[in-house]
């Protein structure tokens, strides 16, 4: 059978990295008909495609089906210098809250979801997801949300309808609860402003909906992609229960083990970019207005990159790893998802080496962007 990659394409969920092989050595240019964009698999192209800001734009959107609302009111969604002068804001509004303050409580709300976990219990639904959200509400200011909630919204949102490839009409209508929602806490905020970002975005005088499209585009960034990324990362020590134990005698260990798991399974797989003019890799030339994926899933994977790149080593330092991305829409929120991997995975990496998943296929959710696990079913084979 002919080869293909659809990023929309549930085997590719289950195991894109076979995929990414093929394409690396076989299709390094390669037309996805499904998803009618080109997508760059090798390590140098895409870091080729990310330093050629301006013909490899933003203003498609940074995901390859990204809702046309959104575009010009994101980060995500504009090219400098437009980009320069709102990342200014995004990062002085991270600054001003310090990210080094959310320290005591991410210790403290990991202690309060990990201390009387079951002998069975869903890593994602019980301990994962309400710690980024929590993490995120608290850097916004958001108070009372239901996160639960949030969660399942953004699970809807996140679907593709197999058939149609776009949201379903209960997606569509989660993504308006979830800016809906962003909106009232954003009038919460400006009622009574106080030490959070939201706060701070306020004091910048910006348009009213600018502050609420940003506050939203943060929640939605830093929630999927960090509670994506610690589930990930447990999943990959438990796994490889040897690399578990290490870490956990050698704590000295985890800056380093945090880079290999954003490396080995990355939580954004694939963002978008649309071409402003012709541009001709490998001997093929992708036209202007084209979409093209730029995969740092299959760019971390990259052997001419990477010594051995299937295999998870936290000892290995992966400098050059694009989990967060490159060039000037590196991840905002980089410091903040670190801070929160050290605080999890020095407390969980004792008890992950002797869980193991429970037995039965991984629920990946059905997203053409993230490497995200709706649900982790987990069992500790002895008590700690
Ligand atoms: C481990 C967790 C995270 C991962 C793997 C991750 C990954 C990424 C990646 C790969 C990009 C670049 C997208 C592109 O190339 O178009 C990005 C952008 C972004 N991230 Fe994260 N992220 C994480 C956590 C967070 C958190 C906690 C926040 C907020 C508190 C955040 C906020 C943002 C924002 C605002 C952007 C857009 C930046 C821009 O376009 O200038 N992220 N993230």
């Amino acid at each position: 059978m002919a080869f293909s990659f659809d990023p929309f394409d549930f085997a590719v969920h289950a195991d894109p990295y076979p995929f990414y092989r093929a394409l690396r050595d076989e299709h390094p240019v390669y037309w996805s008909e499904g998803a009618r964009c080109f997508v760059l698999s090798r390590h140098a192209d895409v870091i080729a495609a990310l330093n050629d800001v301006p013909r490899f734009s933003n203003t498609g959107g940074n995901v390859i089906d990204d809702s046309r609302a959104k575009l010009g009111r994101t980060v995500g969604s504009m090219d400098p210098p437009r980009h320069t002068a709102m990342r200014a804001l995004v990062n002085d509004a991270f600054n001003r809250r310090q990210v080094a303050r959310e320290r005591a409580f991410i210790e403290a709300m990991v202690e309060r979801l990990t201390a009387t976990l079951p002998a069975e219990f869903d890593l994602v639904r019980d301990v994962t997801s309400p710690l980024a959200g929590a993490v995120m509400a608290h850097l916004l200011g958001v108070e009372g949300a239901d996160l639960a909630e949030f969660k399942r919204l953004i699970d809807i949102s996140m679907y593709r309808d197999p058939a149609t490839r776009a949201r379903t009409p209960d997606g569509e209508a989660a993504q308006s609860e979830l800016f809906a929602i962003t909106a009232r806490q954003v009038e919460r905020r400006r009622a009574a402003p106080g030490e959070d970002m939201i706060s701070a975005l306020l004091g910048m005088e910006l348009e009213p909906d600018s502050v609420v499209w940003m506050a939203r585009a943060v929640f939605g960034a830093g929630f999927e992609s960090t509670s994506s990324f610690l589930a990930n990362g447990a999943l990959a020590l438990m796994r490889h229960p040897g690399q578990a134990l290490l870490l956990a005698a050698e704590p000295a260990r985890l800056p380093d083990a945090i880079e290999e798991i954003l490396r080995y399974e990355t939580p954004a797989q694939r963002f978008a970019r649309t071409l402003t003019a012709d541009a001709t890799m490998h001997g093929v030339t992708m036209p202007a207005a084209a979409k093209v994926l730029v995969m740092y899933g299959s760019a971390n994977r990259d052997e001419r990159a990477f010594d051995a790149p299937e295999r998870f080593d936290i000892t290995r330092k992966p400098a050059r790893h694009l989990g967060f991305g490159l060039g000037p829409h590196f991840c905002a929120g980089a410091a903040l998802a670190r801070m929160v991997g050290q605080v999890f995975f020095a407390a969980m990496a004792p008890r992950l080496a002797r869980c193991v998943p429970l037995p039965g296929p991984l629920a990946w959710a059905h997203s053409p962007t993230f490497r995200s696990l709706a649900s982790l079913r987990v069992h500790q084979t002895q008590a700690l």
